[in-house]
Parts: structure tokens; sequence; C-alpha cells
């Protein structure tokens, strides 16, 4: 029996693939009648980092309370529900759980359709949110885990181009944060410092630039940050960071980061002669990372779409969005595929 009155389709999804909980209600695939987010933040800046089993248990505490509140503020009733979708993978094992039993449970009890969501694909899709189909793109994905460049035909096929042989984007942003004695996530930190800085105080490696792929590294950079600390530090006092210029190390930081993601970017558009460029994932929210993709993209003639800010860090309004191309295709998952902290996405072969 198909749960909505009024010929609308109501999908739920659950993200908990890593420091978030997340729950959204996405009618027809493209209106967001919920989107919640419990964030964990607090308890790992404590750690410095996340904690996997700490995650995990807190996944657990906040989810009922999420999905109450997310029904209540799209103001229906669980009965109402035609599809539930949960992240498959890639995260942490203990936290993909959470969201997947919930997930998977609900589509039993309701008798509902499950559908299994690639966190990637969600990220990699979220440029696109509300639109009916998936155009040809070059897509960008930076985050704290990901950093993958990938030719999008349409949705659900994916060319790999390239991707981190390291740190990813995000990842590098909280180590150099962590460096500079900066809270977590590192990210938005040195984002506001350095909107103070002076980006060209510092000459950092742009790593890979040179090479002839689509590859990424950003340990290199990482290390030179920490070399250039050591080296501005007074030897008597090497733990002073209060000494350190953080504005201008943060802009410099970062622009050797928005650089390499720009420049090589835009070399995979021209190679494969996408016109179209798709940007996500946590870092996506940098603001210099934004504005200088959309000077590159408008001087080169290319159509730039950035995530829109409220789905650039982890949420499940992303994963419902891609559930509903699932959904619309009549692809369920099958319930007995069990979530994977390494998943994939499937590129093609060619
Ligand atoms: O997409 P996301 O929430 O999680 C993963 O799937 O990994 O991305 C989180 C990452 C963190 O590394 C955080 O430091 C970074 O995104 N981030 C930023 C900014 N806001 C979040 N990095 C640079 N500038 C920002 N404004
Ligand atoms: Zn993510």
């Amino acid at each position: 029996m198909n749960g909505s009155k009024e010929n609308r389709s109501l999908l739920l999804a659950i993200e908990t693939s890593c420091d978030e909980s997340a729950v959204a209600i996405l009618q027809d695939g493209k209106t967001l009648l919920a989107s919640e987010i419990a964030s964990q933040i607090e308890m790992h800046r404590h750690y410095g980092g996340v904690v996997p089993e700490a995650a995990s248990r807190q996944h657990l505490q906040a989810i009922t309370p999420l999905l109450d509140y997310a029904l209540s503020k799209a103001n229906i009733q669980l009965s109402e529900l035609d599809a539930i979708a949960a992240t498959l993978g890639p995260g942490l094992a203990s936290s993909l759980m959470v969201g997947a039993a919930v997930a998977k449970g609900l589509a039993i009890g309701l008798n509902r359709p499950f559908y299994g969501v690639n966190h990637i694909e969600g990220h990699l899709l979220s440029p696109f949110f509300g639109e009916a189909t998936i155009q040809p793109a070059i897509g960008l994905v930076v985050s704290g885990g990901h950093t993958l460049l990938v030719e999008i035909e349409s949705q659900g096929h994916y060319r790999r181009l390239g991707g981190t042989l390291d740190d990813a984007a995000g990842e590098a942003f909280d180590k150099v944060a962590k460096l500079l004695g900066l809270p977590y996530p590192g990210g938005p930190e040195v984002d506001r410092l350095a909107q103070q800085g002076d980006p060209t105080r510092f000459t950092f490696p742009r790593g890979m630039l040179e090479k002839d792929n689509f590859d990424f590294s950003f340990s290199g950079l990482k290390t030179a940050v920490r070399y250039k600390i050591a080296k501005i530090l007074p030897s008597d006092a090497p733990n002073s960071l209060e000494n350190l210029p953080l504005a201008d190390l943060c802009a410099s930081f970062q622009q050797a980061v928005v650089d390499v993601l720009i420049t090589k970017t835009i070399q995979a558009a021209k190679k494969t002669g996408h016109s179209t460029i798709a940007v996500s994932g946590g870092v996506s929210l940098n603001s210099q990372l934004r504005a200088q993709f959309a000077s590159a993209c408008e001087a080169e003639g290319f159509k730039l779409c950035l995530a829109p800010a409220n789905l650039c860090t982890d949420n499940a309004a992303m994963i419902a969005a891609a559930a509903s191309f699932a959904h619309s295709a009549g692809n369920a998952t099958d319930l007995l595929i069990d979530i994977d902290p390494n998943l994939r996405l499937n590129f093609l072969r060619s």
C-alpha cells in the first residue's frame, strides 16, 4: 500500500557514516520537508578527532529522537512514508550499522522498499539537488574522507579520473589546523583565519600539479607547513604556537590547496570536453575555493554547480536525493546487503 494520501512520494533517509547523525524527508525527489542533523563535533573536539566507538554510541542515542523530530517537522506519520534509505558506506563500520539497521527495520516494519546509498555518490550528486536528471559533468568531491575527481555521464554512470594518494583535502585542513593549535574540525577555522591573512607570504608546494594525471597529494604540503612552523618558532620554545603568524600561514596553506583543486579540475574538464563542473563535500564550503572556482570557471567558460551550503558537510538530504533516483527507477536494495566501510563507487570500465 502506498502510504501517501495526496499522491506525493515521501522518502526518508538516514545518514550515520561518521560524526553526524542525520535524518531527511524528501518529497517527490525535490522538496525537503525536513533535514535534521545531530552533530557530534563538540564531543570529538575534546579528543581532537573522531573516536569511532564514541561516535557509534552517540548515533544510537540520537537517532530515535532525531527521527521523531524530522517526522514532526515534516508533519507526517511513519505510515505515510513510501521508501526508506540509508548510507551503506564508506564510513565507520560501527556508525554505519546504526543508521542502516534503523532504516532496514523501518522498511521491514512498514513494508516499504529500502535503498542503500553510497555516501560519496550522495556528495557527488548534491550540486544537482532537486533536478530530475543529472547532467554530464566533471565532479570534484572534497571532504574529510575523500578527494575524488570523476567524470559524470549520468546518474549511476561515473568514470574515475583521479583521487588523493594520501590525505584527503579536508584531512589536510584538519591536520594543519591541529599543527597550528586550532580546534577540530580545522577547515572552518583555517578558512576564518585566512580571511585576514596574506596568501603569498609563504610559498607552499602545489603537490602533483606538474604530473600529467588527475591524482592529488596533500601530505607533502602538510609536512611543509610543519617545517615552516618549526623554523618560525624559537628553538627554546618550540610549542609557543601563540607566536605564529596564524592568519598568513592559514591563507598560504589554503591557497596551495585551492590552486591544486581548481587547476586539476579545470584540466580534467578541458581534457574530457565537459562544460559543467560540479563541486561538493565539506571542503566545498571553503570561501576561497567557492570564490576562486567561480572566477576561474567564468574566465574559462565553464558552468559551475556548487553544492548548496546546507548540503556540503554530511547530511541526509543528499542521501535522500541519491536514493530518490533509485526509487524512480525501481532499483530497491536487497535487505541482505550489508554495510561496507570501504564501499566504492561503481565506475564504468573505460
Ligand atoms: O563532507 P564532510 O562533512 O565529511 C566527510 O564526508 O568527510 O567534510 C568534513 C570536512 C572536514 O575535514 C572539515 O574540516 C572540512 O570538511 N571543512 C572545511 C570547511 N568546512 C568544513 N574545509 C575547508 N574550509 C571550510 N570552510
Ligand atoms: Zn561526507
